[in-house]
């Protein structure tokens, strides 16, 4: 057991599972620290946050804006010491075909804003010898989908990134999550026409979050069935994997 966070920062905590962990965790003596794109939306979470006793600091920051999330992120973490980061902000293609500038525009956010959130953390992590780092992949990271290559294979670098962190920081004191979760009712999701099987509220999953870090697992992938079926696409030769791909999401 890992226990109750004191003082943590969500990326992309405007909506969605971000906003979702915000309230979770929200709670007297607790000092959130809140970033997004919109100001409006991040301003009405840190508003409900704060109704719930917490202390709420937010930045409209964009998480591809390196230095503007390094200054604000050492501020922070000058004035109270940060035992929690979760690298949640993200973005799916928006239900498009991957084209080269939405390419370029997923791994941008969804892998350089994991780094621009985490660098500027982990010296001072270590220096203090403790902290925790939660990185949201997903069960779409276990294996490329036609539909969305880009999204894939960005969440797949953030999930082997989380797995080999979590080996290497242990020594520093800071243990590391991945966290792979399912379909979650979001604005991301959704656009998605398509049927989404075991769809969950985000309130559910930033449950299930919430207790997996406190727990320290090293990786949190729900809801099972899914994550047992994202397993099975690694664990097969690539001819059944492909086969079973093509059955549960064909490209066209
Ligand atoms: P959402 O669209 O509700 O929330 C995404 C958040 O990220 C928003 O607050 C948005 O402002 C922020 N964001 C996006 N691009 C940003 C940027 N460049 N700079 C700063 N903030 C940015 O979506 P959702 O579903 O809550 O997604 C949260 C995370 O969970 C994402 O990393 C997503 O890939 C991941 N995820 C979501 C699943 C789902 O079914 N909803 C399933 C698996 C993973």
């Amino acid at each position: 057991m890992t226990g109750t966070p004191r003082s943590l920062l969500i990326t992309g905590a405007s909506s969605g599972i971000g906003a979702a962990l915000a309230l979770h965790y929200a709670a007297p003596a607790v000092a959130l620290a809140l970033t997004g794109r919109d100001s409006e939306r991040l301003a009405a979470v840190a508003a409900a946050c704060a109704a719930r006793g917490a202390t709420v600091a937010t930045a409209t920051i964009d998480v591809t804006d390196r230095d503007a999330l390094r200054s604000w992120i050492e501020r922070l973490d000058d004035r109270t010491p940060l035992d929690l980061v979760i690298a949640n902000a993200g973005i799916g293609s928006g239900g498009k075909r991957e084209e080269e500038t939405a390419t370029r525009r997923v791994f941008a956010t969804n892998l350089e804003g994991v780094l621009n959130t985490v660098f500027p953390v982990l010296p001072r992590m270590t220096a203090r010898r403790a902290g925790q780092i939660a990185l949201v992949s997903s069960l779409a990271a276990y294996r490329g989908l036609p539909t969305t290559p880009a999204y894939c294979a960005s969440k797949a670098a953030v999930k082997s990134l989380g797995e080999a962190w979590r080996l290497a920081l242990a020594r520093d004191g800071i243990r590391v999550s991945v966290i792979c979760p399912g379909f979650v009712t979001t604005p991301m999701t959704a656009k998605n026409k398509f049927k989404m099987p075991l769809l969950m509220s985000a309130e559910r999953a930033a449950g299930i979050i919430a207790r997996g870090l406190a727990r320290g697992r090293g990786r949190i992938a729900f809801p099972w069935p899914i994550a047992v079926v994202s397993w099975l696409t690694v664990a097969l030769p690539w001819w059944a994997s492909d086969a079973l791909v093509r059955r549960l999401a064909p490209s066209d």
